[in-house]
């Protein structure tokens, strides 16, 4: 018997699943519901995870009669959520904050009754109901028999999730596990992943040049002490995000934040707001749209002690001095690019934001409130209004994410 040897080069060019390996960095729920082709989610899991995805599966009952929590426990590195009852899963991470933390819910294989349940907007069991809590983009692999997938209720339910902008994800036709032939197979995990690359991407900014920043700036009092605020970076690393794969160049120059750099972003980590108007100053003249999200110090220390500032009386003034106006700066520009600002207020949010669109010559302006808890600095959601000279939209709380998706739709209205 001869025994082909391969070279790691004849491994990968043969392995379909490399086509797949850009880095898409998701937070992925992968619903796992009752059909034989559940075996191969166990193979999805993996993949998902090769393009940079954390994995969380929820599996529902009939689920779990194909395949083990515990296989997808010990691929994923994560407990499968299975109940929405489970208290003590819930006291983890309760069902809707999993369904705010999902980037996509990816049902595969998707069965139909689970496809009715989504049809008619059912929340009988937790994957159901993560579909409904969520406001990410939702994906089903229907995986049946040809005739359940011609049945026209089957048909008419999938209708209704396309006009839902419920993504459905094949199926493909062939042998099937029943024996018979026909559409009905879940997609190959090479095209599922695919697929998903696709849910994500689309062109409203191809070609663009988008400059962003992003964070708080450091202002240094002396060698350990430092100004700074809130700002965690977080809206603008979304939109960087989101300017990417609406097909933009991204450069994006953040000040100090524990984020992880976005795919395909060129970033500039910088400290001070000199530094940040410095950076932007040399990368914006041949830009298209300029984002400014940081939450730039509007002082800074008029000296950097170079010795450590000792507690020797019992008050201590400090002298502050203004910093550039980036906005402005950009703003001033020959060739301006299309600016837009964000507006951190605590009251009359709206009168302040058109006030700051005008005197700073942004074409759009985005007002937040920053006196609420669950918006604003450092949250995973914001409710904001957004503005131009001739409208003006109040949009519902929704995550950084969601947001920036809207924000860079906008945007690329006017572009
Ligand atoms: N901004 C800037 N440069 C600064 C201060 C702010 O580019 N030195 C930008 C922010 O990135 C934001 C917008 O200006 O897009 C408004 O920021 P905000 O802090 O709300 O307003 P300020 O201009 O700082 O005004 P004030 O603090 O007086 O409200």
């Amino acid at each position: 018997m001869r025994v082909k040897f391969f070279k790691d080069k004849d491994l990968t060019s043969d392995f379909r699943y490399n086509r797949a390996m850009k880095k898409l960095n998701k937070h992925i729920i992968l619903g796992v519901t009752g059909g034989i082709a559940a075996y191969k989610s166990a193979e999805l899991l993996r993949r998902l995870q090769d393009t940079g995805a954390t994995v969380q599966v929820v599996m529902t009952e009939a689920a779990k009669e194909f395949i083990t929590p515990l296989t997808f426990q010990a691929l994923s590195g994560r407990a499968v959520r299975d109940d929405l009852f489970d208290s003590a899963a819930e006291a983890g991470m309760g069902h809707i904050e999993l369904a705010r933390w999902a980037d996509l819910i990816l049902v595969a294989p998707a069965t139909a009754d689970f496809i009715a349940d989504l049809a008619q907007g059912r929340a009988g069991h937790l994957l159901s109901t993560l579909c409904l809590a969520t406001d990410a983009p939702i994906a089903v692999a229907p995986a049946m028999n040809h005739q359940m997938w011609h049945n026209t209720v089957t048909q008419q339910n999938l209708s209704q999730l396309a006009d839902r902008n419920i993504h459905v994800l094949g199926p493909a036709a062939g042998h099937q596990a029943c024996g018979e032939t026909g559409y009905g197979r879940m997609l190959d995990v090479p095209d599922l992943v695919d697929s998903i690359e696709g849910i994500f991407a689309n062109d409203l900014l191809a070609g663009k040049r988008v400059v962003i920043t992003a964070g708080p700036t450091r202002e240094a009092l002396d060698p350990v002490r430092y100004l700074t605020n809130y700002s965690s970076g977080k809206m603008g690393f979304a939109l960087a995000e989101a300017a990417v794969e609406a097909g933009a160049f991204v450069t994006l120059i953040a000040g100090p934040t524990v984020l992880d750099t976005p795919n395909k972003v060129e970033r500039i980590n910088i400290e001070t707001a000199v530094e940040m108007n410095a950076r932007v100053l040399e990368h914006v003249e041949d830009c298209d749209i300029f984002i400014g999200s940081a939450a730039v110090a509007d002082y800074r220390p008029s000296e950097i002690q170079t010795k450590k500032i000792k507690k020797t009386n019992d008050t201590l003034t400090l002298e502050l001095i203004r910093n550039p106006d980036i906005i402005k700066n950009v703003s001033a520009l020959k060739n301006k690019p299309f600016i837009v600002g964000f507006a951190a207020e605590t009251n009359d949010i709206i009168a302040a934001a058109k006030n700051k669109l005008v005197n700073k010559g942004m074409d759009l302006i985005i007002a937040n409130d920053i006196g609420r808890k669950d918006s604003g600095f450092d949250v995973d959601s914001n409710e904001v209004t957004i503005l131009s000279e001739e409208y003006q939209e109040a949009m519902p709380l929704m995550s950084k994410k969601l947001l920036a998706k809207k924000i860079i739709e906008m945007i690329a209205k006017e572009n």
